[in-house]
């Protein structure tokens, strides 16, 4: 129901365990104190958050947290978490799902929500819970060499991410700053930390699985000519160095 490919995932996995910020995984991970902490994942996938941070903190109490049930039962295979099934844009599910946390993560998630989705989440966090939010996409994207239709490509795929994956009108490369913002209002103390992906001569299949998807959707919002967006998505294959922005927030809670 999510859209989100196993194969997808696993492909990209690789780049996002390279790019996650330690320094602010092992922050958290310090912040726990190595107690049992309930923990719960936001929009997890087949679980590459917590095996991220198992190693960092291994007594967490996960509970992984998806629409998607094929992916939660790799997931469980993967970890041995505990999931549920959830559609987090649904009445009362993020409160639900979040009461009693005290180590919220996720990963690859909020640049599919809404502003509204995301001042919900604030408010229904636990006043004592810490927050890991990784890999949320900024929109700095470097391909090189780049095709001259790069700059006007890159402006019709962020229209495109802002379009309503489930939770609202998407804030895609704005996800990550609304969301520091509303911690910070709340009073969580935010740090932030880049975690780009950075993809050369041993990425050519994640290169290429980008550029067909970003054609993709740059094609449904119809920026480009057929012929130029060919030769766009051609040349995007063709790079050999690309990096794609992300920013991993850690929000550590008041008190
Ligand atoms: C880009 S994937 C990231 C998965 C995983 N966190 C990772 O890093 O590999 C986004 C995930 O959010 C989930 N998702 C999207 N919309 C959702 C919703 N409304 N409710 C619950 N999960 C959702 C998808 O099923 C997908 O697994």
């Amino acid at each position: 129901m999510s859209g989100f490919a196993l194969d997808w995932l696993d492909l990209r996995a690789p780049a996002d365990r390279a790019a996650r910020s330690m320094a602010l995984a092992r922050r958290l991970a310090a912040w726990t104190g190595g107690a049992p902490l309930a923990a719960v994942d936001l929009g997890a996938g087949a679980g590459a958050t917590v095996q991220a941070l198992a190693p960092l903190a291994p007594r967490l109490r996960w509970l992984l947290i998806d629409a998607d049930a094929g992916l939660l039962a790799e997931a469980r295979r993967r970890t041995g978490a505990r999931t549920a099934r959830a559609d987090l844009s649904a009445p009362d599910e993020v409160e639900r799902l979040l009461a009693g946390a005290r180590v919220v993560a996720a990963s690859a998630f909020f640049d599919l929500c809404s502003e509204a989705w995301i001042a919900r989440f604030v408010r229904a966090l636990p006043r004592d819970a810490a927050v890991l939010a990784a890999l949320t996409y900024d929109g700095r994207e470097r391909w090189s060499p780049a095709d001259p239709a790069e700059p006007a490509a890159l402006a019709a795929f962020h229209a495109h991410q802002r379009r309503d994956k489930g939770l609202g009108p998407a804030l895609g490369p704005d996800a990550a700053p609304t969301l520091a913002r509303m911690l910070r209002a709340a009073g969580w103390s935010v740090s932030a930390a880049p975690s780009p992906w950075r993809l050369g001569a041993g990425d050519a299949a994640l290169i290429a699985a980008l550029a067909d998807g970003a054609a993709a959707a740059v094609g449904e919002t119809g920026a480009l000519t057929a012929p130029t967006l060919e030769r766009w998505r051609l040349a995007r294959r063709a790079a050999r160095q690309v990096e794609i922005g992300h920013v991993d927030i850690l929000a550590l809670p008041p008190g």
